[in-house]
């Protein structure tokens, strides 16, 4: 929660090689840049009176500096490839205990068999795979609804 304006924060992950959306297999990921995904989420995420940062980075240590050392309510993450290799990843989500939403651009289960296996998709809340730059405005909905829910129940019991 954002204290100063009383806003739920989320934050949103890419992995290594997201920074090329566009130009990177445009077959597989589509055309959109990384750019005009976060600009789609960030006026979704206006509508809906919830505060939203977006961060990408090709290092593995600078997403677990991420995940680990800042403050929001829930965390969307495509770790793209370290989706598949990356126990420092899964670490940190156990570590903060904070719900998260595991988001890929491509289906994950089509694809070679090495990219069938995630890392984390057993501690998320759940995972969208397969629909293009559309699978994360599912997650940010889906955050969205899922926050609002835990929202009225916290107000519920209190
Ligand atoms: C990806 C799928 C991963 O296997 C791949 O390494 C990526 C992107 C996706 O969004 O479809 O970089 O996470």
């Amino acid at each position: 929660m954002d204290l100063k304006n009383n806003k739920m924060k989320i934050l949103l992950i890419h992995g290594p090689n997201l920074h090329l959306l566009g130009k990177r297999e445009p077959d597989i990921y589509g055309s959109a840049t990384l750019s005009t995904i976060n600009s789609e989420l960030k006026k979704i995420s206006i509508k809906n009176n919830i505060t939203l940062t977006s961060f990408q980075s090709n290092s593995e240590g600078d997403i677990v500096e991420k995940i680990t050392k800042t403050k929001y309510d829930l965390l969307i993450i495509n770790p793209a490839a370290y989706t598949h290799t990356s126990v420092a990843i899964r670490d940190a989500l156990l570590s903060i205990k904070k719900p998260s939403i595991e988001v890929h651009l491509s289906n994950i289960h089509k694809r070679e068999d090495f990219r069938k296996k995630s890392l984390i998709s057993d501690i998320v809340i759940g995972t969208i795979s397969g629909f293009g730059k559309l699978s994360y405005e599912l997650a940010l909905t889906a955050a969205i609804s899922y926050l609002k829910n835990n929202k009225s129940k916290r107000e519920t019991k209190s």
